[in-house]
């Protein structure tokens, strides 16, 4: 069998008295869409951070996580791209669309200026923004949330890395946007072969696309399976509510409404 691309050991996160994460053993293949789901608090975040070395200082860590594939922790830009639930959180106001996409393209791609826009302008016509040529110019505050993060998601494939990280990224967007936005990781993800961990707290929307879905409830892993066997037959009584509560997961997800 070939090893994890990524693989989690006894991972526990504090924070003081305040256990983020309990013990956490995962392991990510490589290739994969796996999703993360759970309610507020659970964790999610922490363990995204976890993955991207962006824990906070005062986290207190044990446990391990080792990166089989690729030999060493993922460098944010070039083996991992994080998009965010607000686009604000990764996007420069004060620079230009082009800018901020090419500079992830020319620092890890080792392209020229001229090379890396060229390279940037065409992500932007593939995350779909309209008239990429003049989107190039906007600053940020000229777009739509939903154009917005189309945008950092460009940014975060610039560098084509292996590994993408979606922390709740459709949250903030209304539910047809979302639905686009999910159709868009969904096709660069399959392109691009990248692995995909897909952060929400909307069972109903990761089962539409992911291969697999890790449930965390207060800071602990509870159950994990491929979509299928997690939403007919759930182990843990905390999941089968989780599908209960959300929208009916018996008609066809959203993601399939938006690709046919
Ligand atoms: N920097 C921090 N300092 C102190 N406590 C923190 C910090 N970050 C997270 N926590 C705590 O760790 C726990 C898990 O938080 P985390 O952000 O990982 O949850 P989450 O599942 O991402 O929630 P949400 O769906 O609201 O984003 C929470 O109880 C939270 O208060
Ligand atoms: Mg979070």
């Amino acid at each position: 069998m070939s090893p994890p691309f990524c693989s989690v050991r006894n991972l526990s996160v504090r924070y003081g008295r305040e256990a983020a994460l309990k013990a956490i053993d995962l392991d990510i293949i490589r290739g994969e869409r796996l999703a993360i789901i759970g309610e507020s608090g659970s964790g999610k975040s922490t363990l995204a951070q976890a993955l991207a070395s962006l824990l906070p200082e005062q986290a207190q860590v044990e446990g391990e996580i080792a990166w089989p594939v690729l030999g060493h922790a993922p460098l944010p830009g070039r083996d991992f791209g994080f998009i965010f639930q607000d686009p604000g959180t990764s996007l420069n106001p004060v620079l230009t669309i082009g800018e901020q996409v090419a500079e992830v393209a020319k620092r890890h791609l080792r392209l020229d200026w001229r090379q890396a826009y060229a390279h940037a302008e065409e992500l932007l016509g593939r995350v779909r923004l309209p008239q990429p040529a003049s989107a190039m110019r906007a600053f940020p505050h000229q777009l739509s949330g939903g154009q917005r993060q189309r945008v950092a998601i460009a940014a975060a494939v610039a560098a084509r890395p292996a590994f993408l990280i979606a922390d709740e990224a459709t949250s903030a967007l209304d539910v047809v946007v979302q639905a686009e936005i999910v159709h868009l990781l969904d096709g660069l993800v399959r392109e691009e072969g990248m692995t995909l961990l897909f952060i929400t707290h909307d069972i109903a929307l990761a089962s539409g696309f992911v291969d697999r879905i890790a449930v965390f409830h207060n800071g602990e892993r509870i159950e994990t399976g491929p979509v299928r066997s997690v939403l007919s037959s759930p182990v843990e009584n905390y999941t089968a509510a989780l599908i209960a509560s959300h929208r009916d997961l018996s008609t066809p997800p959203l993601i399939a409404q938006v690709a046919s």
